[in-house]
């Protein structure tokens, strides 16, 4: 089972999954996705999904699915991801992504699956001391949305302790970008995108004018932040290592899925220039609150333990971008 299967990360990791040979029950409550893409996952996988709209609040519809379709793992994508609208607003972040996992947890433990593959966040970090980050960081997250992946991370680790039956990997992502190659599906993230790469091809693609750069007065080496971009498909087959390592090795796993590599906001924009042919203008604005300077993982090991390291380049982000930027202007908005 997917939670949250038909947003960006999770539809993702549908299609790896299905070429892996899963059959895949998406649970998604369509408040930050779209429906149009079940049918992009079919064409894309020559597959079908079994799709249900629901909230995973619902503990009871939690736990009838995982008995009627027979479940044997469940990947937790279903969340809220805006790290703004989190300080604005960290009762509903709190509501959604702690009691959520927790809801779904809950349905687990009645019934017989054990296996449970935690989207987290390389937010829970806060504030490196030093780079790369390592798994053995402590926790400090500087804002509720990295509160919540961080209190999530405890429980589960928690219940392992109480309940050694359970198998659990918690992926700690960096940032999250691309699109799958067949440019059918992609990010789209609601309103104006509060990421720097939606941004971007929203730019190239003429629905915005420029690119504001929050700041170019950083202690890095162009002045803009830096930070460990990770192709979504690559972060997708994270998934799936993480779902085959768990089915021979038990216990808790926090591994963080990055490449290991930093690039700067004006190198991505070149980058993204010389992918798509277009001119990204920009102008210099002030730092955002809450940013921090450069991040980037250390991916040693989840290479070690699930076998994966990412394999894309920045090039491959910024032309699977494009492709799906450029072929879907409007999202997926129905026409
Ligand atoms: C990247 C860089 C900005 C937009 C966040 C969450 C993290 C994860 C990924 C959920 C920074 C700069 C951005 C813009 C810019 N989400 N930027 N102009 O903040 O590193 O991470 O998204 O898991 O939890 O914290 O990503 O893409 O917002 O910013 O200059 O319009 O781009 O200052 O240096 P971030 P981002």
């Amino acid at each position: 089972m997917v939670t949250g299967g038909l947003g960006y990360i999770g539809s993702h990791t549908c299609v790896a999954l299905a070429s892996q040979g899963y059959r895949v029950v998406i649970l998604d409550n369509l408040n930050n996705s779209h429906r149009a893409v079940l049918d992009r996952l079919e064409r894309i996988t020559g597959q079908s999904f079994q799709f249900v709209e629901g909230d995973v609040l619902d503990q009871a519809l939690v736990a009838s699915l995982l008995e009627e379709f027979d479940i044997t793992a469940v990947i937790h994508f279903a969340g809220l991801k805006a790290v703004g609208e989190s300080v604005a607003n960290p009762l509903k972040y709190y509501r959604c992504n702690v009691e959520g996992s927790l809801s779904v947890l809950r349905a687990m433990q009645t019934g017989k699956c054990r296996t449970f593959v935690f989207s987290s966040s390389a937010t829970v970090y806060g504030e490196p001391a030093e780079n790369p980050m390592r798994e053995t960081f402590p926790f400090n997250p500087q804002n509720p949305y990295g509160d919540t992946k961080a209190a999530v991370e405890v429980a589960l680790k928690r219940l392992i302790e109480a309940d050694p039956e359970w198998n659990i990997a918690a992926l700690r992502y960096f940032n999250p970008v691309g699109a799958h190659e067949s440019g059918l599906i992609g990010e789209d993230p609601q309103g104006i995108p509060n990421n720097l790469m939606p941004y971007v091809a929203q730019v190239a693609v003429g629905r915005r004018d420029e690119l504001a750069v929050f700041g170019d007065d950083y202690p890095t080496r162009d002045g803009t932040g830096i930070r460990d971009y990770i192709h979504v498909m690559d972060l997708a087959e994270g998934h799936v290592a993480a779902l085959e390592y768990l089915t021979t090795e038990g216990g808790y796993l926090p591994v963080n899925l990055g490449t290991g590599q930093g690039v700067s906001v004006l190198e991505m924009v070149t980058a993204f220039e010389q992918a798509s042919g277009q001119t990204i203008p920009y102008r210099v604005a002030p730092r955002r609150p809450g940013d921090i300077a450069q991040y980037w993982s250390d991916a040693s090991l989840a290479a070690k333990t699930i076998g994966w390291r990412a394999i894309r380049s920045v090039d491959d982000m910024c032309r699977d971008t494009w492709r799906w930027q450029s072929s879907n202007p409007q999202g997926f908005k129905e026409p």
